[in-house]
């Protein structure tokens, strides 16, 4: 990946002045994304977001997205992995589920849902024609509340239940990749998995911002 801000995206620097009836976090936000270099990169390169460089890292890194292959994507909207997916495996099958709506992908199919509700493995399972998935991937992340430690909880725990839902969905040799959240609760997670994979790893994609405490584990080669 060409990486932004290097010859590549010109480097910006917005200030953004406080408004009467805007929060100071809510200013914040704003001089972020406007500085952003991957949000500016997402924009010429089409993406509806800048997470869409985190998964052009992960593959960069560990090669999971192969040609002809069927993938899950664990809280999907926007839709930004689902389009780097549906770019690189070319034939194959992309299911990508959200709480929110996605507007459509052309060769992915969308499905707004709860991942976390009972009927959600069976809903997944039927867009797969009852198969067995090569690749599952999770971006999910609850809203943050802001507490690090409540944030940590949350995001670990939709973690738990996909990889719960990898164990029973991925086929044999197949590949998990997750956003977790470093705050204490991953390594008991982390050592569960190496016990289903041949090899776990973390990375912290550069495009993921160094402020923040996300990292994505990579499990390969699932035992089944
Ligand atoms: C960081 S965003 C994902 C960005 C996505 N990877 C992309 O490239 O567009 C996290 C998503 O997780 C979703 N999410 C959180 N909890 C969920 C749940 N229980 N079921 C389905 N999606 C969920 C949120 O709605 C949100 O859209």
């Amino acid at each position: 990946m060409k990486k932004p801000g290097n010859g590549g995206s010109r480097q910006l620097h917005v200030k953004v002045k406080t408004a009467k009836g805007r929060k100071k976090s809510s200013t914040q936000w704003l001089q972020r994304q406007l500085n952003d270099p991957f949000v500016q990169k997402a924009k010429e390169d089409g993406y509806r977001t800048r997470a869409a460089y985190k998964l052009i890292e992960i593959d960069e890194k560990f090669g999971i997205l192969k040609p002809d292959t069927k993938i899950i994507d664990l809280g999907a909207a926007p839709g930004g992995w689902c389009q780097v997916a549906v770019k690189k495996i070319k034939s194959g099958k992309i299911i990508g589920i959200d709480l929110q709506e996605i507007e459509p992908i052309p060769g992915v199919i969308l499905i707004q849902h709860d991942f976390t509700a009972d009927d959600a493995p069976e809903i997944l399972s039927k867009a797969l024609s009852g198969k067995k998935a090569d690749l599952i991937l999770s971006d999910m992340a609850a809203p943050a509340c802001g507490h690090a430690q409540t944030d940590h909880i949350r995001i670990m725990g939709l973690c738990e239940i996909a990889f719960d839902f990898a164990k029973h969905n991925l086929r044999e040799g197949g590949s998990f990749a997750a956003k977790i959240l470093q705050g204490g609760t991953e390594k008991e997670l982390l050592d569960d998995m190496k016990k289903c994979f041949e090899t776990v790893k973390h990375f912290k994609p550069e495009s993921s911002r160094k402020d923040s405490a996300e990292m994505y584990v990579v499990a390969k080669g699932f035992r089944g």
